[in-house]
């Protein structure tokens, strides 16, 4: 099967995302033209390393691409400054050079982690991603976000550091974890409410398919959604305006997850009910113009069986603190909370500071009571 190739227009930065199953054994073949001379650093996670190291380095090795494997421990705690140091010093014992490729493999902490290294590498060497779970395939390994975390918040120490090009297997995704494919589809819902009906009717129609991981609608999904993500990006590259639309219930979700600590709900999961919040929002607003769009969603997130809400002792008071931690989201500008808000559905708009009291009203529409 010839890869399906979605360009990521940036002018002379331009590159090109693969899409196949299969495609990682064709890893070296691709990156012959982006790896013209000089060697390769491969960092992966432990897990992934285990479970498709062997596969990627012997390709690499087949298409005449020298490469060293570098791994870190598995888990979102390991995308921290520590660890991105020890793979800076892991750099230097391989002599990695200017002219060397730093490849990302692995889900959204590799592709952060190994992308913000090769950002301040020697100031900045070429950089690869082959993302190997959902969330990474359709939003995290394309766009140039990369960073670790850090005491002062998740995210907030980081580049923009485009990859040279992004190899995408979506057949990759039957090694991962059931839960974690699923929280990946909120991603995949997202697109179509924010720009794309007919991506969203079509999900709607093979919803069953995707949230089994069907090959062939893997494919087509992560295709579709690189092919919007794309499109924000060479719109709006350092999110000056509109790429900030991709944070449709991020938002809300972001607040959930902080307070859960980051250890009830994968990010997909609280992104899902942050955008039944959003959707909240908007219709209190009197912004939503399509009425149908709640019972659609809605619909969505439960053939993804995502959960629709939190359950709490006292949903007022936690919606109350939920509308606190937004004001420490680093969307905030010049002390503006800001909302992405659907109008209908392939269309939203950003919001600033709106009345508070509607805020924790949209919180409290994502929250039942635990108390029965
Ligand atoms: N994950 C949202 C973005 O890349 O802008």
């Amino acid at each position: 099967m010839e890869p399906l190739r979605v360009d990521v227009p940036l002018g002379d930065r331009s590159y090109a995302i693969h899409i196949a199953p299969g495609l990682l054994a064709e890893t070296g073949n691709l990156l012959r033209g982006v790896i013209q001379r000089g060697r390769a650093l491969v960092i992966a996670d432990e897990r992934v390393a285990k479970l498709h190291g062997k596969a990627l380095m012997r390709s690499l090795e087949q298409a005449g691409i020298g490469a060293a494997l570098a791994t870190f421990p598995s888990g979102e705690v390991h995308k921290c400054l520590a660890e991105a140091d020890l793979l800076w010093r892991r750099c230097a014992e391989e002599h990695i050079e200017r002219g060397d490729t730093i490849i990302a493999f692995g889900g959204g902490v590799s592709g952060d982690l190994a992308g913000f290294v090769a950002s301040a590498w020697m100031r900045g060497v070429r950089f690869v991603q082959i993302p190997t779970t959902l969330l990474a395939m359709v939003d995290s390994s394309v766009g140039g976000k990369t960073g670790v975390n850090s005491p002062a918040g998740k995210n907030l120490i980081g580049a923009f550091k485009q990859p040279g090009c992004v190899i995408i297997d979506p057949s990759l995704v039957a090694t991962m974890d059931a839960r974690e494919y699923r929280s990946g589809l909120a991603e995949v819902l997202k697109y179509g409410v924010i720009r794309d009906p007919a991506f969203f009717a079509w999900q709607e129609q093979h919803a069953q398919e995707l949230a089994d991981a069907d090959p062939a609608a893997v494919a087509y999904a992560v295709a579709q959604s690189c092919r919007i993500k794309a499109i924000y990006v060479g719109e709006d590259e350092f999110e000056k305006g509109v790429r900030a639309h991709l944070n449709y219930g991020h938002t809300f979700g972001h607040a959930l997850e902080r307070e859960t600590e980051y250890r009830q709900y994968l990010h997909g999961e609280a992104v899902g009910i942050g955008m039944r919040m959003a959707e909240c929002l908007a219709r209190s607003l009197g912004m939503l113009r399509d009425q149908d769009l709640a019972r659609r969603q809605d619909a969505l997130i439960d053939a993804y069986r995502l959960p629709r809400a939190h359950p709490c002792a006292d949903p007022s008071a936690l919606a109350r603190r939920l509308a606190d931690h937004c004001r420490l989201d680093k969307k905030v500008a010049a002390g503006r909370t800001r909302f992405v808000l659907p109008m209908r559905l392939g269309q939203v708009t950003v919001r600033e500071s709106p009345d508070p009291q509607l805020v924790i009203e949209a919180f409290r529409s994502g929250l039942t009571s635990s108390v029965t």
